[in-house]
């Protein structure tokens, strides 16, 4: 377990799933969208249980969950997905504290460079992510969907 202050990291554990649950319907709106059905919570969660779960981290402060990260490595590149910080906690370092556990978990497997994406709309998590070091890297995003969802973002 990784500490800093008082915010705990630490894997992420399926009593852990209602309360992951609510942090991202709050931090990812399109979570809500009745419009966007293939964006379920439950079932990324139970997606990610099977598949490196030991890269799903939740940041915990006073056994309250206040942020997650998921990470992902496929042997070539790592990716993080799902970095969200309870609205009421932000700015005090814990989304930097959640990336930086999950790039030494990266490391320890060996990955040479994580990518991520960022919807272009959203310029402060640009901000935040280039404040810790990540630059756009000079490539168009491409995507297509796999389970007959109708193309919206694949992101
Ligand atoms: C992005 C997010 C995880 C950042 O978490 P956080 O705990 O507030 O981030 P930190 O406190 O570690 O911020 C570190 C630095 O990033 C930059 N930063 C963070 N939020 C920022 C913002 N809204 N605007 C501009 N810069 C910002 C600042 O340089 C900040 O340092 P400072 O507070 O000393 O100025 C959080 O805003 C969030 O959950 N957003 C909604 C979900 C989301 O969009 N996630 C990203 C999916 S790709």
């Amino acid at each position: 377990m990784n500490e800093v202050s008082s915010v705990a990291i630490r894997c992420f554990d399926a009593r852990d799933t209602e309360a992951v649950v609510g942090l991202w319907q709050d931090a990812f709106p399109e979570y809500r969208d009745p419009t966007r059905p293939q964006r379920n919570p439950h079932l990324s969660i139970a997606n990610k249980l099977a598949t490196q779960p030991e890269l799903f981290f939740v940041a915990t402060r006073d056994t309250r969950i206040v942020g997650t990260v998921m990470a992902g490595y496929d042997g070539h590149r790592g990716w993080m997905y799902s970095l969200a910080v309870d609205a009421s906690a932000r700015r005090h370092g814990i989304g930097t504290q959640l990336v930086a556990h999950a790039e030494r978990a990266l490391i320890a497997r060996g990955c040479p460079k994580v990518n991520l994406q960022v919807l272009s709309a959203k310029a402060e998590v640009q901000a935040f992510y280039e404040a810790l070091g990540y630059r756009a890297d000079a490539v168009i995003s491409l995507g297509k969907r796999l389970d007959g969802a109708a193309l919206e973002s694949t992101a």
